[in-house]
């Protein structure tokens, strides 16, 4: 599907629900398969992504039934195989686009004596997969792969897990996850330290479901003690700030803006975003909102911000604003300097080649920026002028661009705009209703 984007008209105002978050869901769905017991899961994304999840859990034989569906988000109850155990798939089992699928599941099958082959789309096909193969591997499970840990992989499962302590070269929520959670059918502590600390939800989520996770901030090491069974417990999922984060984007670069967006999960591992637009003066507010669960909610309100400046974005900073280095990147036109992302070699790995999709896509909209092998420069501010150019299939390329179109001059042309179906179906339609015309 392609779409033809004009110029903002004039500001954008309200308040936006946007969908919940896609990491909470995929771990509120896994979790509650895996656990003895009926859970109820509330406000879980309605996307392309998490339906990938709910079909794989199926097929492993967890019951999901959907209660209710709404714009952009469903309920559902989960009935897990708990002790019983995943069973024995006919088929492969499709990833569709989602890594968080395909990597949290081969840790998942991993402690139960059954043989599961994991597939995907074009783009989850040229993933690495040897980063989670390597630790499940070392903990007694059998894996093929095709050349350099590409799927379709196949995972044969072992009942005897072998406890490891994994020290991972990247920060990787994913990898952290399938380790983490292959970690509860082995005897002993499994233990996974990354160089920087990735994303943490299930490390919040899974006390809620039974199992206690020892945390050492210092090291960033998470460990966990198993043999242990996981027991349902319900669970409501806060709004994506990944999806805010284009939304915040767009208000803080079209003239008059002021918005809010609710109850949006403000886990510190994933507002790095929100910290690096705040240093470089744009017009936030975050306001607590009231704990639930194990995550931490709050309203975010954005404004239009006339006078940004450039920052460098170490590589420490990274892990906590991966996903939203597209908008970032895009922002960045309109902050005077050069703005410089460090250490985001790990975009190249992500549903597309990020970081020469960002560098290629910006300069099409005739910002000047400069890429390297893991380094990203834009200088500003720059006028944009509107063009023709593809999300290449990737979700959040296609949001970067329809925000970077509002604040052109002239109409933009997105082609494969249908991407935004994996993380936020709703998203052209939630900008309209904020003021983007048409
Ligand atoms: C995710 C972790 C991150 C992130 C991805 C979702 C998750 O990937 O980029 O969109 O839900 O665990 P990595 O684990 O590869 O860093």
């Amino acid at each position: 599907m392609e779409v033809h984007l004009s110029p903002a008209r004039g500001s954008l105002d309200g308040v936006v629900i946007v969908p919940g978050d896609k990491s909470i869901s995929h771990r509120a769905v896994i979790l509650a398969a895996m656990a003895e017991g009926t859970a109820h899961l509330s406000d879980v994304l309605d996307s392309a992504d998490v339906r990938s999840t709910v079909e794989v859990v199926r097929a492993l034989g967890a019951q999901v039934e959907v209660t209710r569906q709404d714009a952009g988000t469903f309920d559902c109850s989960v009935r897990g195989w708990g002790h019983r155990g995943p069973a024995q798939p006919d088929e492969a089992l499709d990833c569709g686009n989602s890594g968080t699928t395909a990597r949290l599941l081969m840790g998942v099958v991993a402690g139960w004596p059954i043989e599961v082959t994991f597939t995907g789309d074009a783009s989850l096909s040229s993933r690495p997969m040897a980063r989670v193969l390597r630790p499940l591997e070392s903990m007694g499970v059998a894996s093929a792969s095709q050349p350099r840990g590409r799927m379709p992989v196949r995972i044969i499962g072992a009942a005897d897990l072998a406890a490891v302590e994994y020290h991972s070269p990247v920060a990787s929520a994913q990898v952290k996850s399938a380790v983490l959670l292959a970690g509860t059918r082995a005897h002993g502590t499994t233990s996974f330290t990354e160089p920087s600390p990735s994303r943490d939800h299930t490390e919040r989520m899974l006390p809620a479901f039974g199992v206690p996770v020892i945390r050492e901030a210092q090291t960033c090491t998470a460990s966990i003690s198993g043999p242990v069974l996981l027991r349902s417990t319900d669970v409501d999922v806060p709004n994506d700030p990944s999806s805010a984060a284009f939304l915040v984007g767009a208000a803080v670069l079209v003239p008059g803006s002021g918005i809010r967006l609710p109850d949006v999960c403000v886990n510190p591992t994933r507002t790095g975003f929100l910290q690096v637009l705040a240093r470089m003066g744009a017009r936030l507010t975050v306001i607590p909102g009231p704990d639930m669960g194990s995550e931490v909610r709050g309203t975010i309100f954005a404004a239009h911000s006339p006078e940004m400046t450039a920052t460098t974005i170490s590589c420490d900073e990274v892990p906590a604003l991966i996903d939203e280095v597209p908008l970032l990147a895009v922002v960045a036109t309109a902050a005077t300097g050069v703005t410089r992302f460090e250490g985001v070699g790990e975009l190249r790995v992500k549903e597309t080649d990020r970081l020469a999709a960002i560098a290629e896509g910006l300069a099409c909209f005739g910002a000047p920026v400069r890429a390297g092998e893991d380094w990203l420069e834009i200088t500003g501010p720059s006028a944009l002028g509107g063009c023709s150019l593809t999300s290449g299939g990737d979700h959040r390329l296609a949001m970067a661009w329809a925000v970077a179109a509002l604040a052109a001059c002239g109409e933009t042309v997105i082609a494969e705009f249908d991407a935004v179906e994996v993380s936020y179906p709703g998203f052209l339609a939630d900008l309209r209703a904020l003021g983007a015309g048409s």
